[in-house]
């Protein structure tokens, strides 16, 4: 069949890669793609926010599977507007995307069906916000309710900051949303939990834990994620039976009973402390980088399992992975996440001949047959090996090699993993 991966990413070149092995696969495209995706499928160079555009591509080269990468398009119903025009597509619904698209949909959730998760209260005025504070400790999250590109959340040391903060997305600093949320702040360590979820039955489709900051030893800005690797190691059995049981199983079910059928990868951001694991956030796709280590560690069909997914035909086998773990790395432009230079020239990279190590693209792009920086985060180092220091040592000599003028990377990603 035909296949086409909607976003430009490190996790849809990812997704590419794995595609790729299925004997299901006859085309491949990516829309918009990169410079990556570019060398492994066909790029559809279109702004994939046009859906109308979108589906006129999807119907000139006969596309008969779309699965689409980022929760923008999600966000904005791309797959109620493909499913109308008939088109198989993989990911959730505009009703069920909320989940990701309104934090106040997601906390409303968790608290009609008791999933654990920060306390919380929508304040509406800087008079309500002064109240609410007060029944609040320090630090305090402050939240936009809308997608806000990793920039909505603020962890804010003093009610002072707090109140500056919610008064700045109150006079509508975020373009997807004026209405904010105070939270409790959670102590623990972050995790990430995947499945793949048919809006009844579900498979857990791996985990992994990411570097939000940009720089070592997790200091300073957070970005869209710096490095990740798989599987978690503090998400044991009996934590992952609490994960299920009391936060997967009851947003599955209580999706379908708020009428929001949910289909596609859920990714629950999670904090554990104690063995205790609480619901940060929902996501309602594949992390990046995230979704680099679990490709490379996938042994099962992409194409077979997204398909039952589609069809709701989830049986109860578990998937199979790769016993090795594995680690991504991402390489960015030196400034990101704040100003930085593109279209610099990135020389030497490797031919990606091998399974288990992979640099994938994200912001990167083709001129006259030479391959240049396009973006913030730019390259995704990946190796999977047999233990975790090992296969960070090969994804940083990877990097290494590669001969780019405003390269950054961090050297000590999963560092809580190597101790
Ligand atoms: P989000 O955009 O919801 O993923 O939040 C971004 C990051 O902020 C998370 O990955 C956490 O590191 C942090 N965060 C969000 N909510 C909380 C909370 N209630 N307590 C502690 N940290 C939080
Ligand atoms: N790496 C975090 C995310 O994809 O949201």
């Amino acid at each position: 069949m035909n296949v086409c991966v909607i976003g430009s990413g490190g996790r849809e070149h990812a997704l590419c890669f794995k595609l790729k092995q299925s004997l299901k696969l006859k085309k491949l495209y990516c829309m918009p793609g990169n410079a990556g995706t570019e060398e492994i499928s066909t790029n559809l160079n279109i702004d994939i926010s046009n859906f109308e555009k979108v589906y006129e591509k999807i119907k000139e080269h006969q596309i008969d599977l779309v699965i689409v990468g980022p929760e923008i398009p999600l966000v904005h119903g791309i797959v109620d507007f493909l499913e109308d025009k008939k088109i198989r597509v993989f990911g959730p619904n505009k009703k069920a995307a909320q989940l990701e698209g309104s934090k106040i949909f997601m906390k409303d959730m968790c608290k009609k069906f008791s999933i654990p998760s920060a306390k919380f209260c929508e304040v509406r005025s800087i008079q309500e916000a002064e109240e609410t504070l007060k029944n609040f400790q320090e630090p305090i999250v402050v939240k936009s309710d809308g997608l806000a590109a990793g920039k909505g959340v603020t962890i804010c040391e003093t009610k002072e900051k707090a109140l500056e903060d919610i008064k700045g997305i109150l006079s509508g600093k975020f373009s997807t949303s004026s209405r904010v949320i105070i939270e409790e702040f959670l102590k623990g360590e972050e995790a990430s939990y995947f499945v793949i979820t048919d809006g009844k039955n579900f498979k857990q489709i791996g985990t992994a834990q990411d570097h939000k900051r940009i720089g070592e030893n997790d200091t300073g800005l957070n970005t869209g994620g710096m490095g990740a690797y798989s599987p978690s190691l503090i998400i044991d059995k009996p934590v992952e039976e609490k994960i299920i049981n009391k936060i997967i199983q009851p947003t599955i079910q209580g999706m379908a009973k708020l009428g929001c059928k949910y289909k596609g990868i859920l990714y629950a951001g999670l904090m554990i402390d104690n063995g205790e694991p609480k619901l940060i956030e929902y996501n309602i796709r594949f992390g990046d980088p995230e979704c680099q280590v679990l490709m490379l560690r996938l042994e099962d069909d992409l194409i077979d399992l997204i398909q039952n997914c589609i069809d709701e035909k989830f049986n109860n086998n578990e998937l199979k992975w790769s016993k090795n773990p594995c680690v991504t790395i991402v390489a960015a432009s030196k400034g990101y996440p704040e100003k930085f230079e593109k279209l610099k020239e990135i020389k030497n990279l490797p031919k990606n001949e091998k399974k288990y190590e992979q640099i994938f693209h994200a912001g990167t792009i083709k001129k006259d047959e030479k391959i240049f920086s396009n973006g913030g985060r730019v390259l995704n180092s990946t190796v999977s090996m047999k233990d975790l220091r090992t296969a960070r040592d090969r994804a940083l000599d990877l990097l290494d090699k590669i001969e780019w003028e405003n390269k950054y990377y961090r050297r000590d990603i999963c560092w809580r993993a190597i101790k």
